[in-house]
């Protein structure tokens, strides 16, 4: 028995390929540099969503779709309730929405994460959200929402480049847990529910916050070898690397890193985090110098997500923003199954005893 399934194989997809022993990611037949460096979100829900829903619409009117849904769900925001955390504002937003498998279904919860994330944000700052504009790009709209300013195209194109880059991603663990409860046939809602509940963990899409209390706690270039080595004595894990799939660098990690680059303003903080990852990286060959740890997606994430203002606790919901388009897709792939998800286990508990 393998207790962290890694060498199962639980589905078939026609959505991506994460290549691990080679460090490629292919979504939907395109390498992942590609996409990051040339489509917007609404390009990737209708690559990942074709074949999957019979009535997807050409990408213009799927944008528009999407700027109508963001629209409509900003009407509801009066039902969720104050002093949420972001990632509970999501989840408890996200709840409210029809729990179906259609088309519907899948571009409501789309359309609803950055409103729902943006309205988190502000309801935390005491400020009151601000209205979605259904005319413009879903990632411009963010950050729109976010700031009540329109954003600069260059931060627009930046987060694209983030939701892009981390739309889908294999058999991971939130994407198990979504096609999970698809095949229960519960609906495209509760699946993005335990997605996202599943991702807001350390191990898997909680890590990008601490990335950044990592850099920060570092300090100066001088402090970092100190710094890695205590932390590894005592035990913990250096957030933004390894994997359990790749065997060498995530290839979203440089994706991430040319989107942060072409920021102005951020070669300082680039150079000061490069630092970092160097002397981790060091630090993990040498202790693990049978296991090769490398830098993971989540490392120039967190660079990425700063250098657009958004807030630590903000960085697992706005990669949920980004894979509910890889949630949907696959949790429509395992209704198409038709065939429930149910594994067995071995029992080791006491025996009764005989009477
Ligand atoms: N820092 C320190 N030690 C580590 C790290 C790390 N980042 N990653 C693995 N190790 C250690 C493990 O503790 C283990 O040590 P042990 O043999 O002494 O127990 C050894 O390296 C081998 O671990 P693996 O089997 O390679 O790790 P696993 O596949 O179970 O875990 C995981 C993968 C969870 C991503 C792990 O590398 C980790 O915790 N990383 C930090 C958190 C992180 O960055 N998460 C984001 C992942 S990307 C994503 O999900 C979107």
């Amino acid at each position: 028995m393998d207790s962290g399934l890694e060498n199962v194989v639980a589905a078939e997809t026609i959505l991506s390929d994460v290549d691990g022993l080679n460090g490629r990611l292919v979504i939907r037949g395109w390498p992942v540099e590609t996409l990051a460096a040339s489509m917007a979100f609404e390009d990737a829900a209708h690559l990942l969503w074709q074949d999957l829903f019979a009535d997807l619409p050409d990408v213009p009117a799927l944008g528009a779709q999407l700027g109508a849904a963001r629209v409509a769900v900003a009407a509801r925001l009066k039902d969720i309730p104050d002093g949420l955390d972001v990632i509970s504002g999501l989840r408890v937003g996200w709840s409210l929405l029809p729990d179906e498998e259609t088309l519907d279904s899948a571009v409501l919860l789309a359309a609803a994460a950055p409103v729902l994330t943006a309205a988190a944000i502000r309801r935390g700052r005491g400020l009151a959200p601000v209205a979605p504009d259904a005319d413009i790009s879903q990632s411009a709209d963010f950050l729109r929402m976010l700031t009540g300013d329109m954003p600069d195209p260059a931060a627009a194109r930046a987060l694209d480049a983030y939701l892009v880059t981390v739309c889908d991603h294999g058999l991971n663990a939130s994407t198990f847990a979504a096609r999970v409860v698809a095949s229960t046939r519960a609906g495209l809602v509760s699946a993005a529910v335990a997605g996202l509940s599943a991702l807001k963990g350390p191990l898997h899409g909680g890590a990008p916050g601490p990335v950044l209390d990592m850099v920060d706690a570092i300090g100066a270039p001088e402090n970092a070898e100190d710094w890695i080595d205590g932390a590894l004595s005592r035990g913990d894990r250096l957030m933004g690397f390894g994997h359990r799939v790749y065997r060498v660098r995530d290839p979203r990690a440089d994706a991430l890193k040319a989107a942060v680059a072409r920021l102005p303003g951020t070669a300082g903080r680039i150079a000061f985090a490069e630092h970092v990852e160097r002397a981790v990286l060091g630090r993990l060959a040498q202790k693990y110098p049978q296991r090769r740890l490398e830098t993971n997606v989540e490392f120039y994430t967190a660079l990425l997500l700063e250098a657009l203002g958004l807030p630590r606790e903000a960085f697992t919901p706005v990669f949920a923003c980004g894979r509910i388009l890889g949630w949907t897709a696959h949790a429509r792939e395992q209704i198409g199954e038709g065939r429930l998800v149910r594994p067995r286990s071995v029992y080791r508990g006491p025996v009764p005893v005989a009477a």
